[in-house]
Parts: structure tokens; sequence; C-alpha cells
């Protein structure tokens, strides 16, 4: 991932002290949201750029809407208590690969796919990893592609690596994911087996319903 010369393309924990402890509130903290927040922008106006060329050039939504979060300090920390993480920022960078995200959301269920192409193509940007829950659902039904992206940012001194979580799904899968996410995490307690398995259900009836629909658009 080096470069030669004064602009060194480097990954974003050897912009810290490696083994600081990670604090509510620091200066190291502000640090490290901004940077991750100036990649997800940037990021997020190319996909933007992609969505109006569509429209313009081609009188295509390919998507229909974007949505983009920062995670926040206490999620991010409860996260590491989970994965029984050491609380140093040097862990959360290496490990938590969701701090900025990107959600993706299109019309039909070809257009993950060549949303997918449009994104592997902007040049800069290196694909850490790459999860097909679309072809593949999970078993709770879920679907989406996921991708965890290296995004380039140029500071003054340094050009940096940071990474982008992005999940492209239809709206028919968003609407499914936002409201299973909603039973599954308001409670804070797991779901009932009968209601996971009427979800399960759902999922699939929403995976029927992308299909109808992307033929339904071929037929015009
Ligand atoms: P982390 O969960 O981020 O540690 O990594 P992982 O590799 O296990 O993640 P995966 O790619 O499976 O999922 C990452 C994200 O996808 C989660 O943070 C959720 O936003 C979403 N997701 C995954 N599974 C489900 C699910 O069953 N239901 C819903 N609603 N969202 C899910
Ligand atoms: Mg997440």
């Amino acid at each position: 991932m080096k470069k030669k010369g004064n602009n060194q393309l480097i990954k974003i924990e050897n912009f810290l002290d490696r083994n600081e402890k990670l604090e509510k509130n620091t200066r190291t903290y502000e640090k490290i949201m901004f940077i991750y927040s100036t990649a997800m922008k940037e990021l997020e106006l190319k996909i933007e750029t992609i969505q109006k060329e569509f429209k313009i050039f081609y009188d295509y939504d390919l998507i229909d809407h974007i949505q983009t979060r920062i995670k926040t300090e206490e999620s991010t920390i409860k996260k590491m208590q989970d994965k029984n993480l050491e609380l140093t920022y040097k862990d959360m960078i290496e490990n938590i690969n969701d701090i900025a995200g990107i959600r993706i959301i299109c019309p039909l269920k070809k257009d993950i796919f060549a949303i997918r192409d449009l994104l592997k193509n902007i040049p800069g940007i290196i694909i850490e990893k790459e999860k097909d829950y679309v072809t593949t659902p999970k078993k709770s039904g879920y679907s989406s592609y996921h991708m965890i992206l290296n995004v380039p940012i140029i500071l003054s001194q340094k050009m940096l690596y940071v990474k982008v979580e992005i999940q492209i799904r239809t709206m028919a899968m968003d609407f499914w994911a936002s409201l299973e996410h909603k039973f599954k995490y308001k409670p804070k307690k797991e779901l009932a087996k009968s209601k996971s398995k009427e979800l399960l259900a759902y999922a699939k009836i929403i995976n029927k319903l992308d299909n109808k629909m992307m033929m339904l658009n071929k037929e015009n």
C-alpha cells in the first residue's frame, strides 16, 4: 500500500500512537472521526454522481436513495467489547469495518450488481471484502450486497486509506431489513423462534416480489 514520495499512501493506524486507549470525547477520537467522515462524504459524492449520470444521460433511476451514517462511539465500544477486542484506537481501526457506512437503495435486484460493478471501477478505491447476501441470503432471510472499500483521502501531509462499509439493497430488501432490525434490536432480546420463522417467510415473499418486478421491467 506504500507509495514513494511525500504523499505516502498509508493505513490510518500508522497515523496514531499505536496503543493509545480508546476513550470518550478525546482529541484523537475527533481526529479519527474527521478522517472517516471525510472518506464517507467523498465516496457519497461519487455515488451521487453515478446516480445523477444515470438519470440525466440514460433517463434511468439506478439509485433510489443513499443513506450515510457514522457509528456512534457507544455502539463502537459495545461491538469491540462483544468481539473481545482491546479498547485501543488501533484495534478499533483494524477490526471495526462499519465505522463509516453507506447504504445504497435501488429499485431492482439487477441494479445491485450494476452498482457493485460501477463502484469497482472507481479509480483509487481498493475492495477489501465482498459478501453477496443477494445470491445467498443469510439464515435470517436478510438480503443485501456488502462491500468493505478502502477509500483514499488526501490530507496536507498524508494520503490515507479509510475503510467504508457499503450495503446495496433493493427498496423491498430495505423495507424488510429495517423492520427486522427494529424487531430484533429494540427490545434487546432474541426474537422468538416463531417470529424469526415468519420473518424468514416474508423475506422469501420479498425475494419473489423483487424477481417479479424485474420481469415486469423486462417486458416493458
Ligand atoms: P459485523 O456484524 O459488522 O461484525 O460483521 P459481519 O462480517 O458479521 O457482518 P455482515 O456483513 O454479516 O453484516 C454487517 C451488517 O449487515 C450489520 O451491521 C447489519 O447492518 C447488516 N445485517 C447483517 N445481518 C443482518 C440481519 O440478519 N438483519 C438485519 N436487519 N441486518 C443485518
Ligand atoms: Mg453494522
